[in-house]
């Protein structure tokens, strides 16, 4: 059976359809090799109604992963981390960390987003930066990581050997 997938995009503009989402799209395709997703959630640049979506998703419709793409960086209107980080109970630094050093090499802008990982429940939420080319960069420096992760967070008991 496959991990179940929300993906969020967070995004004032494209909440209200004043931008056309090419973020989420292009994620869920990424994801959906693996992964069963399903439809992308839009929300606006708001700390509250981030965070009701990824309890909602991870609470009550019990996904193993939340993907959102968008509201990294520094504008004011930028919270998805602060959102993600209200709600997690645990951190996962590790993804966040590979996830800039490699974009780095890509462009040194990489730095400027404030993308965070962390653990719900048995859950796993990963903030993506905004852009469709960010976001895909980003992703697929670790898509390769998060079946094992999942497996070890939901009670996989078996030695972890490379
Ligand atoms: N990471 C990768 N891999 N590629 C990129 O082009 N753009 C950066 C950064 N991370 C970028 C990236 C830029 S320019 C910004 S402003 C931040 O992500 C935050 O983006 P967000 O506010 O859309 O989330």
């Amino acid at each position: 059976m496959s991990y179940r997938v929300q993906v969020i995009t967070v995004s004032d503009k494209g909440s209200r359809g004043e931008r056309v989402d090419t973020s989420g799209p292009a994620i869920k395709n990424m994801l959906e090799k693996d992964f069963a997703v399903g439809d992308i959630i839009i929300v606006p640049d708001e700390v509250d109604v981030i965070a009701g979506a990824m309890i909602k998703a991870i609470d009550k419709e019990g996904v193993d992963l939340v993907v959102t793409t968008g509201g990294t960086g520094l504008s004011a209107r930028d919270v998805t981390p602060e959102a993600t980080r209200a709600i997690i109970e645990r951190d996962l630094p590790g993804f966040a960390e590979i996830m800039r050093t490699e974009s780095y090499r890509i462009t040194p802008r990489a730095i400027i987003s404030r993308a965070i990982c962390g653990i719900r429940r048995r859950s796993i939420i990963i903030n993506l930066p905004g852009s469709e080319k960010a976001a895909v960069e980003c992703l697929g420096f670790v898509i390769d990581a998060i079946p094992h992760a999942l497996a070890k967070l939901q009670g996989d008991p078996s030695d972890c050997g490379v």
